[in-house]
């Protein structure tokens, strides 16, 4: 399992939330794998196109190494603050150089596995500080298409709006309890897959979440 926190505050919230997400994994037995793409370098997509005959990315930097993260793990998760109703920089440099797996996928019309299909699922988490969950539609498109090309099953959401301050997510009466519930069954191969991805949205004051067993 491979958790990317894109945002820039190491241990803000949807760092927190990620690292209890993963933690619930790890007691599920999953290998889990963190990393910070504030600390690496990731340029962004040129468009040059060059992928379009290779299917690769010909720009040599950190995404390199991140790629390959990405297609080794089974389940990812990518955790973002909101950032002007979006999914963070950090997270959209990386997300916009997966433009090769998009070029291999349909330019060039590969797989990008060559062992047939593989039971890949993607969780998104994302925390915005305001009231609105307007904000969580762009993540929402975004991710799809990020999971489309990665050719994981978007499976689940956590969504926590109206936290703000760094660490606030500490505070809040169930949010982290949820992250660990999550991470947990995320981990289990047993659970189904479900048409779309399961929302856990949860409000800095108010609490809703479909029924937590077996949504996957
Ligand atoms: C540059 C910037 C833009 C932001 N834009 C939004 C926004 O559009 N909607 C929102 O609800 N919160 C917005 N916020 C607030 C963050 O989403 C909020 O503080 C969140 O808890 C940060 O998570 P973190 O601690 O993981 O960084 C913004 C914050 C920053 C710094």
């Amino acid at each position: 399992m491979l958790g990317i926190s894109s945002g820039p505050r190491i241990k803000g919230n949807t760092d927190l939330l990620l690292r209890e997400v993963m933690s619930g994994a790890a007691s599920a037995g999953a290998n889990t794998e963190y990393i910070s793409l504030n600390k690496l370098k990731i340029a962004p997509c040129m468009e040059c196109n060059a992928c379009y005959k290779t299917g690769v990315c010909r720009v040599e930097d950190d995404y390199q190494t991140v790629f390959t993260k990405m297609l080794d793990s089974d389940r990812l998760i990518f955790a973002t603050p909101v950032f002007f109703m979006a999914v963070c920089a950090q997270g959209k440099l990386l997300i916009d150089r997966c433009q090769c797996l998009w070029s291999r996928k349909y330019v060039l019309k590969k797989s990008l596995f060559s062992t047939g299909s593989r039971d890949r699922r993607g969780m998104v988490i994302a925390v915005g500080g305001s009231k609105s969950k307007k904000m969580f539609d762009s993540i929402r498109l975004t991710m799809k298409y990020y999971f489309d090309v990665l050719e994981a099953t978007y499976a689940a959401n956590l969504f926590v709006n109206k936290i703000d301050d760094r660490g606030d997510i500490l505070k809040h009466p169930i949010a982290m309890k949820e992250a660990f519930r999550l991470g947990h069954e995320f981990a289990g191969e047993e659970v189904p897959l479900p048409q779309e991805p399961v929302d856990v949205d949860i409000s800095g004051n108010s609490y809703n979440s479909t029924e937590i067993s077996r949504r996957f």
